[in-house]
């Protein structure tokens, strides 16, 4: 049987939208799974997402959400909202689910395949990359053809041809070209902030090369129920029927 291997990330705790992508990739007929990161943060599943994760042993990746909840470090810095939200998901998070966010590395290559949170060239400074000019570093990093990453929320295709110049795809359905190398965001399975409220992962194919965006409908208003009842910023609940 040829591989598929589901690649997701920025849970962001949220069940709801990670049951119904879990099953969707399975019903696709996945074989292996990966993670880039960000399985807790913002919403009201911080243990359950782990779990999960942790279940189905995806090779999976530190996001800065991850880091700041399992480590104890101080939040001075942090947005209150923000700070607000690490200081509940560090009460709630298992000691279990805390050690195996700990143990997260910043990259992983794997089967031939590069995954990060953020960027390759500092993994541990959290950059976004919004821009084919953000995406530039990271490829001088990047040993294999294809690097799946999050942290954005928006899902993203940025390619590097063989004499270095870096162009953004569509995010659409491709097949990889062999001589150029790709640095693919997954988009959001808890948060998408495209303006697009489904969840959002990747299905790679690495036989045919392919990569394909699955978009998700889910119980939104459920995800929002649990958010609200768990005391977080009503704020959290709103973004998520706005998908941004
Ligand atoms: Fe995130």
């Amino acid at each position: 049987m040829d591989k598929k291997i589901a690649v997701l990330g920025d849970i962001h705790a949220n069940l709801d939208a990670l049951d119904v992508v879990l099953a969707d990739a399975k019903e696709q007929g996945a074989t292996d799974w990966i993670c880039v990161g960000d399985v807790v943060g913002y919403n009201a599943c911080p243990n359950e997402c782990c779990a999960k994760i942790r279940e189905l042993g995806a090779v999976t990746v530190c996001g800065n959400h991850d880091h700041y909840c399992a480590f104890d470090e101080s939040l001075e810095d942090f947005h209150p909202l923000a700070a607000a939200v690490v200081a509940w998901t560090r009460r709630q998070l298992s000691t279990e689910n805390r050690e195996w966010l700990r143990s997260l590395p910043y990259q992983k290559v794997v089967r031939g395949l590069t995954v990060v949170h953020a960027t390759l060239d500092q993994p541990e400074h959290w950059g976004y990359v919004f821009e084919s000019v953000e995406a530039e570093p990271s490829f001088t990093y990047q040993r294999t053809q294809l690097c799946f990453h999050g942290h954005t929320h928006v899902p993203a295709v940025f390619e590097q041809h063989g004499f270095g110049a870096v162009g953004r795809l569509p995010a659409e359905d491709f097949q990889l070209v062999l001589g150029r190398k790709y640095f693919v965001n997954t988009g959001s399975v808890g948060q998408p902030r495209d303006s697009d409220s489904r969840a959002s992962y990747i299905l790679y194919e690495p036989g045919s090369r392919t990569i394909r965006f699955r978009r998700l409908d889910y119980d939104v208003s459920a995800a929002q129920q649990r958010v609200l009842a768990a005391g977080l910023p009503e704020h959290l609940a709103r973004r998520l029927a706005a998908g941004r």
